[in-house]
């Protein structure tokens, strides 16, 4: 029988539920299941049966008495960084506007942008910070920020600064995304060709030369921008090596999927709108479907994403919350693994998958974190649970006992 060598291990959690959200069984469940760490990585998985029989003085050992224990949460999309509120907007859609009639009105993202704008990197970082706050209590350890609320180079660069600067101050990976190409800013009203040259010729080379965007994305909508002007923006970030994502087929289908998946895109979120083509082309080159359930509860949406589709064709599904004061400003990532369940029909495996691995490869995190696997990052959550369901099945009530994240950046 093989033996296992225990020398380099600083923690054993022992008597665990670990869902490890492996491939293989559902969950990746083992119930009864130890993990060990050794620093910062994840060293070993095992049972009590297969632990060996000595452990280095050093090694902690927590016995968790079978309480649920799973990957850190990775919320891959949101747009966590704003000033000013847009409560108005809510009341009027209650009374019959929608979400498109309020931003050809001069209303909506722009509205974001101005009051953006004119805060300062400080007030823009307390902000984010409450908001962040709410999400590590919840069990989240990484998070992705986009910009898409300053729609020219200072601004775009002041968002994402804030973003690096919040994953410093609270423990927390944050992953940020370029996406100045979110709305035609003021001073380019009525020339949108104009401001995509602007951004693939400043905004995108600064924020790569900066350092400060991991990835880029694109908002590709009748109110957003054409696939043409995508295919630009997506054409300089591949030039520049940052992977691209799209916010795809939310309101309409404008075949953003497909062109996606043609520069294999990371991820194409929201995709109430996709048809099978665009299925068929996130299939073969792997992009992520990034469903927001969230988005589609508040802004009061009839047309599901095709689910069915995406899970006969195996297209990894990811959920996210896509916080933000237009479409979600619902500070929750648990929130909408519910709202996957009851709003989209997910089973509670795929709503735990869907902040776990496939959020993992979404981020373009997949070799890193999202399971609990040798060699990965100790990114961990004990839970108050026993079971992995529960962390969809209910909202407000499952909350981290322990989050374990040893040196991890
Ligand atoms: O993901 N649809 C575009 N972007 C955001 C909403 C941004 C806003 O309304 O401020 C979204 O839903
Ligand atoms: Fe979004």
């Amino acid at each position: 029988m093989e033996t296992t060598d225990s020398s380099s291990w600083t923690r054993l959690i022992r008597n665990a539920t670990l869902a490890t959200c492996a491939e293989g069984k559902p969950y990746g469940l083992i119930p009864k299941g130890a993990v060990a760490l050794a620093g910062n990585r994840i060293a070993w998985i095992g049972t009590k049966k297969n632990m060996p029989a000595t452990l280095p003085k050093t090694c902690a050992v927590n016995d968790v008495r079978g309480a649920l224990v799973t990957p850190g949460l990775i919320d891959c999309h949101t747009h966590m960084i704003w000033a000013g509120s847009r409560f108005r907007e809510f009341e009027q859609r209650l009374q019959g506007a929608s979400y498109e009639d309020i931003a050809r009105a001069g209303g909506g993202i722009a509205s974001t942008v101005t009051a953006t704008r004119a805060a300062s990197e400080a007030d823009l970082l307390t902000l984010a910070l409450a908001r962040a706050a709410k999400y590590v209590a919840e069990g989240v350890t990484t998070i992705e920020i986009k910009s898409g609320y300053g729609l020219d180079k200072d601004n775009e660069l002041k968002i994402l600064r804030v973003a690096r600067t919040l994953g410093k101050r609270l423990s927390l990976t944050v992953r940020t995304t370029l996406l100045a190409a979110h709305a035609v800013p003021p001073e380019f009203q009525g020339r949108a060709d104009d401001y995509i040259k602007c951004i693939c010729d400043e905004i995108l080379p600064a924020a790569a030369a900066e350092g400060l965007a991991d990835a880029v994305d694109a908002y590709c909508d009748n109110i957003g921008f054409t696939p043409a002007q995508v295919e630009r923006v997506f054409a300089k970030a591949t030039e520049l090596k940052l992977a691209v994502k799209l916010h795809a087929e939310q309101f309409s289908n404008q075949q953003g999927a497909a062109l996606a998946a043609k520069h294999k895109a990371l991820s194409a979120d929201h995709l109430e709108h996709l048809d099978k083509e665009g299925v068929q082309a996130m299939a073969v080159a792997r992009t992520v479907a990034v469903l927001l359930p969230g988005a589609y509860a508040y802004l009061r949406e009839t047309k599901l994403p095709p689910i069915e589709m995406l899970r006969v064709h195996r297209v990894p599904i990811a959920i996210a919350s896509d916080l933000n004061p237009g479409s979600a400003p619902l500070a929750s990532l648990q929130l909408n693994m519910h709202l996957a369940c009851t709003q989209f029909g997910l089973t509670t495996e795929e709503a735990l998958l869907g902040v776990t691995r496939h959020a993992a490869r979404a981020l373009g995190l997949r070799k890193e974190r999202g399971t609990i696997e040798r060699g990965k990052f100790a990114d961990l959550v004990i839970w108050n649970a026993e079971h992995p369901a529960e962390l969809a099945a209910q909202f407000g009530l499952i909350r981290p006992a322990v989050i374990l994240r040893e040196g991890a950046s």
